[in-house]
């Protein structure tokens, strides 16, 4: 998977050199390419932005450094256009069913936007290059897309086959296909301080186990998650 990210802020992105996407890209199963986009820019202060056409506050950034940046990253021989994604509180609300079908995917392309947003014509403009994907963390305003895109791009790097030694570890995670919250985790000793580990665990009775971590996923789906618990009755 190739992904391409355009920021005014590309140290924001460094983070992705780290951990397991970093080590995803030295083995190029992942192959990641930050972008400035003040290199797209002619005047001697690297302009972006511009005040908003019919006033308001802030400032909008301007449509033609995001249009060469694109263009730059755009690769004719691509026989399917790249996906777009740019991260916004007005998108659609990003989750794990969009990571899983983001990571099908060949060539995504993130657009980090800041102050009010980017000139609208933009996005007409790169309709017609790009599959774009406007998309939302949730419902809270954060000051720029780079702190989105990388908790999308970390969302949807780990679902990449090879990112994750243990493929395992993806199927009984939280928001993983049975709609329910991860069960608590312990580990050595049984006893720290004046907590123990529930008995069931050291008993070796891997059907009880089994049985009591399905439990604890429905209690802690109902008592955090109504919302998600709710979704799963109506499916039932
Ligand atoms: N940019 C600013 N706030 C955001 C959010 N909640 N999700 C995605 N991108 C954003």
């Amino acid at each position: 998977m190739r992904i391409d990210i355009v920021s005014i802020f590309p140290e924001y992105l460094k983070a992705l050199d780290l951990s397991l996407l970093g080590k995803a890209q030295e083995v190029d199963l992942i192959q990641i390419h930050v972008h400035d986009l003040r290199d797209y820019t002619f005047d001697r202060h690297q302009t972006v932005d511009d005040t908003p056409y019919g006033g308001g506050a802030g400032m909008v950034m301007k449509a033609e450094p995001w249009a060469l940046a694109l263009e730059d990253i755009l690769d004719s021989s691509e026989s399917v256009k790249p996906t777009l994604i740019v991260p916004t509180p007005s998108g659609e609300v990003f989750g794990q069913p969009v990571a899983h079908d983001l990571a099908e995917l060949e060539h995504l392309v993130f657009a980090c936007g800041r102050y009010e947003g980017i000139d609208e014509r933009m996005f007409d403009w790169a309709r017609e290059r790009f599959d774009v994907r406007l998309m939302s963390l949730g419902d809270y305003v954060l000051n720029g897309g780079e702190v989105a895109a990388l908790a999308m791009i970390e969302a949807v790097g780990r679902l990449v086959p090879g990112v994750v030694g243990n493929p395992e570890s993806l199927v009984e995670e939280s928001h993983s296909e049975d709609g329910l919250l991860e069960y608590p985790v312990y580990t050595k000793p049984s006893s720290w301080r004046s907590y123990d580990v529930p008995e069931i665990l050291l008993s070796g009775d891997h059907a009880k186990i089994a049985a009591w971590r399905r439990e604890q996923q429905e209690e802690r789906t109902r008592q955090r998650r109504p919302d998600l618990w709710t979704k799963r009755q109506d499916m039932a």
